[in-house]
């Protein structure tokens, strides 16, 4: 976490393709029971694209943030099984672009991204776009190359007013659990992180300015978890964690939000 800067941490929960509607509901209710509004600490909830409408009307918007894990980025017309970005316009904060999951199960490339970045931009829903580098990637040693090109690309159609407001995950993919095994997974060593936190805000300075890339929110993704979350708030740049498995467990998750707020608290 950096003290220089007034950046709100943000715990964001990605629930994939898990929790059906009444189980979303349910999961939402024992949030609610759990987690308190805490001014510094923004909470966002990512359940599936069917489940938004429905827990739109039943969260505390005080409370919790609702994000949409995907939309499509024309505006409406003969998409066959899309959901646009216009179409999520009232309902959500945030739109996740670029999650690993999209780029290596769904072939969604660097144009695709940028177009979606431009399309949730268009329509006043800001993006948090995912990166990171495979392991292959990692082991040579192309990280840095690789999270300038996914930065750059994905933003070169923003101002840097727009690119201030953007969230930026890093998320190594070879640190991402199955879902269940984020306990026990490989992560990345602090810092490792910082460097690669430090390098997405270089990327954005050298283009959009230092405004913009010290406003800039950087999160942290991958295997986070209750036992995991102080340390990781704690590194350098990092400003909060999007967490995938460790979210589908309200004991996990609330933990989660209680290790944000007792960061924030020390600061
Ligand atoms: P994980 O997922 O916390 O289960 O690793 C994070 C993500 O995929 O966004």
């Amino acid at each position: 976490m950096s003290t220089t800067t007034q950046r709100k941490i943000m715990i964001a929960a990605n629930w994939k393709m898990h929790l059906n509607v009444s189980q979303s509901s349910l999961l939402i209710h024992r949030l609610h029971e759990r987690i308190k509004t805490h001014r510094s600490v923004e909470v966002v909830l990512a359940p599936s694209m069917l489940v938004l409408q429905p827990v739109s009307m039943q969260i505390d918007r005080r409370k919790f943030h609702l994000a949409a894990q995907n939309a499509y980025q024309v505006d409406e017309g003969a998409y066959t099984g899309e959901v646009s970005f216009s179409m999520l316009q009232d309902m959500v904060h945030y739109v996740f672009i670029g999650h690993s999951d999209r780029r290596n199960k769904f072939n969604e490339n660097l144009d695709t991204i940028c177009a979606k970045m431009a399309a949730a931009v268009r329509n006043g829903i800001t993006p948090l776009l995912c990166v990171g580098e495979t392991k292959t990637e990692r082991l040579a040693g192309e990280t840095t190359r690789v999270l300038h090109d996914q930065v750059t690309t994905a933003l070169a159609n923003l101002t840097a007013r727009e690119v201030q407001e953007v969230v930026i995950a890093y998320e190594p993919v070879w640190a991402l659990s199955s879902g269940t095994d984020f306990m026990h997974h490989e992560t990345p060593k602090p810092d490792e992180i910082a460097k690669a936190v430090e390098t997405i805000r270089h990327n954005i300075k050298e283009l959009y300015g230092v405004k913009a890339s010290k406003q800039v929110r950087v999160l942290y993704g991958g295997s986070a978890n209750a036992s995991s979350a102080y340390d990781l708030l704690g590194v350098e740049g990092v400003d909060g964690l999007l967490v995938g498995g460790a979210s589908l467990n309200y004991h996990e998750f609330s933990a989660i939000v209680d290790a944000a707020f007792r960061v924030q608290q020390e600061e």
